[in-house]
């Protein structure tokens, strides 16, 4: 499968910056000699429609970093799936750890969120993790499963949607997982999709947590790891070049 490459720029930058980041990787994109993985950009909402005017005659794409589960109404301050279709969105991101802590986000709401999305034509990425704590407490798989079976759509399409593992405790920290435990539970998340499901085997599935360009390569050469989702080091442009060009399938 074709390696995916997701740049979550979180609450960072100015418009200019957004632009900016865009405008690089489009060039780097169309001067690159190689095959590249597929490469998505989640700028904050204010900019999405700046860079996904940057990006929509390139093979580069664009996600939003949240969206509500309904499409319209009286939800001041939301953003529905449907207008991010609307402004040229073509993933989005749901149940990030840091919406689930900061915005009490549960496993329902991040249900119909991806539901929602999926509905749209947009392809959610469904973020899962452990905190420290719960590692600690032997019970990573345990909230692993919970947080995935919670929030799988009854019918699931592979395409329609992909799944990114992301310890908690190795967001923003520069800690990481070994190779052999994302590996491990890249394998149990597999095995959860094909239990639960008919088609889930297939659904492409990522690690983010404290990725850059010197631990890409390691990780981009599991074989059950479909590609990364990055944060901080999304925000620099050699290094996520790194990453991007770290990509193996
Ligand atoms: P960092 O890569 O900065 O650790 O962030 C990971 C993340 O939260 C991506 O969604």
């Amino acid at each position: 499968m074709r390696q995916y490459i997701i740049g979550n720029w979180k609450m960072n930058g100015t418009k200019t910056d957004a632009k900016q980041l865009a405008t690089t990787f489009v060039k780097r994109v169309s001067e690159a000699n190689r095959p590249l993985p597929h490469i998505v950009l989640c700028p904050s909402h204010p900019y999405l429609m700046a860079v996904a005017e940057i990006l929509k005659d390139s093979p580069l794409e664009v996600g939003a970093q949240d969206c509500h589960p309904e499409n319209k109404g009286s939800f001041t301050g939301d953003v529905g799936a449907f207008q991010l279709k609307d402004i040229g969105c073509q993933y989005v991101l749901v149940g990030h750890s840091e919406r689930r802590q900061h915005h009490h986000e549960t496993n329902e709401l991040i249900r119909r969120k991806l539901e929602a999305a999926i509905k749209e034509g947009l392809r959610p990425v469904l973020c899962l993790g452990e905190s420290a704590e719960e590692r600690a407490q032997g019970k990573t798989f345990d909230t692993i499963s919970k947080q995935l079976l919670a929030a799988l759509p009854s019918d699931v399409m592979p395409q329609d949607f992909l799944i990114a593992y992301e310890p908690l405790w190795a967001i923003g920290t520069g800690l990481t997982p070994t190779r052999a435990e994302v590996e491990e539970t890249m394998g149990f998340i597999k095995h959860e999709l094909s239990t639960h499901t008919t088609g889930g085997a297939l659904v492409p599935i990522l690690y983010g947590g404290s990725v850059t360009g010197r631990n890409a390569p390691a990780f981009l050469s599991l074989p059950h790891l479909d590609g990364l989702l990055v944060g901080g080091a999304s925000l620099k442009v050699d290094e996520f070049w790194d990453i991007i060009n770290a990509s193996v399938r």
